[in-house]
């Protein structure tokens, strides 16, 4: 095998940590894991699934998605945005794509994206396979993982193409105040640089309303999917809305990675934005009962401080146990949990874990009560 075989886009990428630990583990662990829901799609869009694909939506469509769907996108967001159009709109196969999409039109070799250290794993990754340059911008707990615009100000360049957020956050579960909107805002466009704004947790939010960055701006990506709302991780699908004079070479590009959004998945997705939103509403109100279980069980076990997430399914405690993050996702692994080691999010995640809530609360207290045991004996700082 030639030795030049591979490019050098994909050379220093490794596989997400997120992943490693998944595979790593025994069948009979419990998952906090993974960022999937735990439900099942809910039964009207799954029988709208079945119909399209009887009824023969089979074929390639449209690159952007079909129109009644970026229709229905279009009029959602106009709860955020007066003036999202149809035309602003493109559907994807979840936001997965929709970054990778939006960071191979924007970015250029040698441009630099602030990304969020602890952030999701996508970002940083998606940048280099750009060839581009991430940066990092800290999200600390002691702040509420709110960024610090002071150290904004200092990591930005003239490089500087794009900044990256992600409100409600994995894995820090923060949400938005409307202070640090308007001032990341303003911070974009003196700057003149982009925002990719990754909402996909926008409708699981506990305390408030969600607050979106869409209406903040022009120059900017909205990424968000059907995934995490609907329980639909596995049918990728989703969608992205930015200004009308993006999206048109954004689309160019989703033609060479995947000529169109599968048909029958769109046509399910439009009955889950059309039909009931009962489920939607259901289900957030069993994540805040799990949510407020487990930060109430992390808590009262020493060595653990957990912030309370106002969004998404992830608790991101920190932990004082004399030991990387990796090694004590390991141990807690070893005895039957499966969890996320901080490092895993950037170098900003170390001392810290995180465990998705997107598990019963039966599984959620059997967890809670073997890490307990496990990080009983460890060594403290
Ligand atoms: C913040 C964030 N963005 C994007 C995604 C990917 O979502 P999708 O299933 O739409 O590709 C995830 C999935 O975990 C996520 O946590």
């Amino acid at each position: 095998m030639r030795s030049d075989l591979f490019a050098e886009r994909i050379k220093g990428i490794q596989v997400s940590g997120i992943r490693k630990m998944f595979e790593a583990a025994p069948p009979s662990a419990i998952n906090l894991g993974l960022g999937e829901p735990d439900f099942a799609p809910p039964e009207n869009v799954m029988h709208a699934l079945a119909m399209a694909v009887r009824v023969n939506r089979n074929k390639y469509g449209p690159t952007a998605g079909i129109p009644e769907l970026r229709q229905a996108v279009a009029e959602r967001l106009r709860k955020f945005r007066e003036d999202v159009e149809m035309n602003n709109v493109l559907i994807n196969c979840g936001a997965t794509q929709g970054l990778m999409v939006t960071f191979q039109s924007l970015i250029n070799r040698g441009d630099e994206v602030l990304v969020p250290n602890p952030g999701f794993v996508l970002y940083a990754r998606d940048v280099q396979i750009a060839r581009g340059t991430p940066v990092y911008y800290s999200l600390s707990a002691k702040n509420g993982f709110r960024p610090d615009m002071e150290e904004l100000d200092d990591l930005v360049s003239p490089r500087t193409k794009a900044i990256v957020l992600n409100y409600p956050g994995n894995p820090t579960g923060a949400v938005i105040s409307k202070h640090d909107a308007g001032a990341l805002a303003r911070f974009a466009v003196d700057n003149n640089i982009i925002v990719i704004t990754d909402e996909v947790y926008d409708e699981i939010v506990y305390d408030h309303e969600h607050r979106s960055m869409l209406g903040t701006m022009d120059d900017l990506v909205y990424i968000n999917s059907f995934s995490k709302t609907y329980s639909l991780t596995g049918w990728r699908i989703g969608y992205l809305a930015t200004a009308s004079a993006i999206q048109p070479e954004l689309s160019k590009m989703q033609y060479y990675d995947i000529a169109c959004p599968p048909t029958p998945m769109q046509y399910a997705a439009l009955e889950a934005m059309k039909g009931p939103q009962d489920k939607v509403k259901e289900r957030r109100e069993e994540f805040r009962k799990r949510r407020d279980l487990i930060v109430r069980s992390l808590n009262k076990i020493d060595g653990f401080n957990c912030f309370v997430p106002q969004g998404a399914f992830y608790v991101f405690p920190s932990f004082d146990f004399d030991m990387t993050s990796e090694a004590l996702a390991m141990r807690i692994l070893g005895s039957g949990v499966i969890c996320t080691p901080g490092s895993a999010f950037g170098p900003g995640g170390e001392g810290h874990i995180r465990f998705s809530f997107a598990n019963s609360q039966e599984n959620i207290d059997k967890a809670m009560d073997i890490v307990g045991k496990v990080v009983s004996g460890l060594k403290r700082k």
